[in-house]
């Protein structure tokens, strides 16, 4: 084989555009979101501890690869949740929680880094719950609302892959919540 020929296969394989690597998900089109406290006012059932804490203090972070335009069928997006450690009251810190807009739409979540809960709930608002560590594999299928509570000191970090035209209904877990919650009752996480 000469150079040239060499030189031509080399160059039409590329490089990836998204790394998924120690917890990190790093590329030019990934999307950072910052969640505060404050953007979780109503979620927590403790409201007279959750007004004493401070609103801008971080509760998670997300990075989100969208290779794909919003609403796509057929298309895939890719995320990455970092949730800080911390409670209001005896009640850990949680994702918002969701249906999905288009409520068939299934998804996977993974543990990646710390140890938590996911709480599922389906549409006649039967909650169960799964255990987060890392390697954990989650299904969540359709019709199913889906948050995650970090239990432990430490950074809770999954990863996530749903179908792009799910979209979001958030209003019905911030108008009605989930029918139970996780509780740290005597050092325990208990679901409630
Ligand atoms: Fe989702």
């Amino acid at each position: 084989m000469n150079m040239n020929h060499k030189n031509n296969i080399q160059s039409s394989i590329r490089n990836p555009l998204i790394t998924f690597i120690n917890g990190q998900l790093t590329g030019a089109d990934v999307v950072h979101q910052v969640k505060t406290l404050i953007e979780l006012n109503g979620i927590f059932e403790d409201q007279t501890m959750f007004e004493k804490m401070n609103g801008s203090q971080i509760a998670y972070e997300v990075d989100v690869w969208c290779p794909v335009e919003n609403g796509t069928e057929g298309g895939l997006f890719f995320g990455l949740t970092h949730l800080y450690p911390g409670q209001v009251g005896n009640e850990y810190f949680m994702t918002k929680g969701h249906f999905h807009a288009v409520e068939n739409r299934a998804e996977y979540y993974w543990g990646i880094e710390g140890e938590g809960i996911l709480l599922l709930m389906d549409k006649d608002r039967n909650t169960r719950a799964e255990r987060m560590s890392p390697g954990s594999l989650h299904y969540i299928p359709g019709f199913t609302a889906h948050r995650v509570v970090n239990t432990r000191a430490g950074m809770l970090r999954f990863g996530a892959c749903w179908p792009a035209d799910a979209g979001y209904n958030y209003d019905i877990i911030m108008n009605e919540g989930f029918s139970k919650r996780i509780k740290n009752i005597d050092n325990v996480p208990s679901l409630i």
